[in-house]
């Protein structure tokens, strides 16, 4: 029996991970799926857990309010150690590029203990943007004995880079797999219900990056089309951080049309994107569900790791200049041809199979007694 440990904090890596949780489950005649959280979000974490129905056998539980990247990756590099000593999995996975997923390989590296990337080779080569993503996820190239990597490109990125070609899978991306669980056709919500003859715009902001100054004119931005045109509502699930919440209440706080709601739980919000006229993000997930649901997308953002939903049309990366982002939002809403343009669905990343194709790339290394 092969000890396969997967360690996520995040809701992002949570909604990607719990899918092969699952999916290893099914296999444990010789795989023992072992979850460690880090608890870097504690509640939106959470929730996806319970979506998943997965109780994790460890919980580093290191959030704190406004936490710091000092705090987040030395609680969990210290807290993680006698986990992973207790536990000697034969190989740990980690999805993308969040400070859980860094401190993680990062440990993983000092115990010699085999890593296996999840949504591995995206990449802007611009360690600022996004920060401190990009360094993460190239760092954990580094230490990383196996690379899923979601597309051709992202493969490219990894042998451009010197990873050896052997290493490196074309799996597809599980947010696909997450997908094609959670959209129903009889949905409905009491805020759909509010927005249902409105074009409904669905907006969501967190990055580290764009907190301050850009966050402050993607929110002005959006405020002056709400205030020229009476069809458009904003629905805007509100990550949890405080930073955000402070700001889109100081920008956004007292508009009747926009609707700053709690996060939501990951089948309603995959059912409010396949309903909305269009969608404004600096999220990463969000730009890999929206071309499988073609809905466009104004990325908030000066650089994406996700070509593949700029060629695929759906995507549009407008920054985070105030006049650039008004600008695109109103094209949008005024030309039927622009609209119609990204609307094609198309699905870069796979269909849906990425949970087996790992796990056959696993029982393959097991077959070659690399783990
Ligand atoms: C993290 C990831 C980012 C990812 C994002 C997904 C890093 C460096 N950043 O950024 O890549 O896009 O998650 O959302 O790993 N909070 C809560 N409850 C929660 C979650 C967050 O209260 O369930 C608040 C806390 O005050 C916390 C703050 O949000 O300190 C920031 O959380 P943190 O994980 O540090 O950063 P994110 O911006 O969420
Ligand atoms: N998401 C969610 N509820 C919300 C907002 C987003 O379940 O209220 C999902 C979304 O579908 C995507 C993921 O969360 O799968 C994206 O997370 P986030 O934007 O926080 O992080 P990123 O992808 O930028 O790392």
């Amino acid at each position: 029996m092969k000890k396969i440990m997967l360690v996520f904090g995040t809701r992002p890596e949570a909604i990607k991970m719990c899918p092969l949780v699952n999916e290893l489950k099914k296999h444990n005649d010789r795989f023992e799926p072992i979850v460690c959280v880090t608890g870097q979000h504690r509640q939106m974490l959470d929730r996806v857990l319970d979506v998943f129905d997965i109780i994790p056998e460890y919980d580093l539980s290191i959030m704190k309010e406004e936490q710091t990247l000092f705090e987040v990756t030395a609680g969990i590099l210290n807290k993680i150690k006698n986990i992973l000593e207790e536990v000697r999995p034969n190989i740990v996975l980690v999805h993308g590029d969040t400070s859980t997923t860094f401190a993680t390989a990062l440990a993983c590296f000092y115990m010699c203990i085999p890593v296996g990337h999840v949504e591995a080779g995206l990449r802007t080569y611009d360690v600022s943007s996004p920060f401190p993503e990009e360094f993460n996820r190239q760092a954990v190239g580094i230490i990383a004995r196996y690379h899923f990597a979601p597309t051709e490109i992202s493969k490219q990125n990894l042998i451009n880079e010197g990873k050896k070609e052997d290493t490196i899978f074309v799996t597809g991306n599980t947010a696909i797999d997450a997908l094609k669980t959670t959209i129903r056709d009889d949905y409905n919500h009491p805020e759909l219900e509010w927005a249902k003859d409105s074009k409904l715009i669905i907006l969501t902001a967190h990055r580290r990056e764009s907190q301050g100054k850009s966050m402050h004119h993607m929110f002005k931005a959006i405020r002056r089309i709400i205030d020229e045109y009476d069809d458009v509502k904003v629905i805007y699930p509100i990550h949890m951080n405080p930073i955000v919440r402070k700001a889109a209440e100081e920008e956004l706080g007292d508009c009747k049309r926009i609707h700053i709601i709690e996060p939501l739980d990951v089948v309603d919000f995959h059912n409010f994107l396949s309903r909305c006229y269009m969608i404004l993000t600096d999220s990463g997930g969000i730009q890999e569900e929206a071309p499988a649901l073609g809905k466009p997308v104004l990325v908030m953002r000066d650089t994406t790791e996700r070509p593949e939903g700029i060629e695929a049309g759906t995507l549009r990366l407008v920054g985070t200049d105030e006049e650039t982002i008004y600008m695109n939002f109103k094209l949008l809403l005024e030309s039927k041809e622009e609209y119609d343009k990204m609307t094609n669905a198309s699905n870069p990343y796979g269909d849906g199979t990425t949970c087996q194709k790992i796990i056959s790339i696993l029982d393959n290394s097991i077959k070659k007694r690399e783990i």
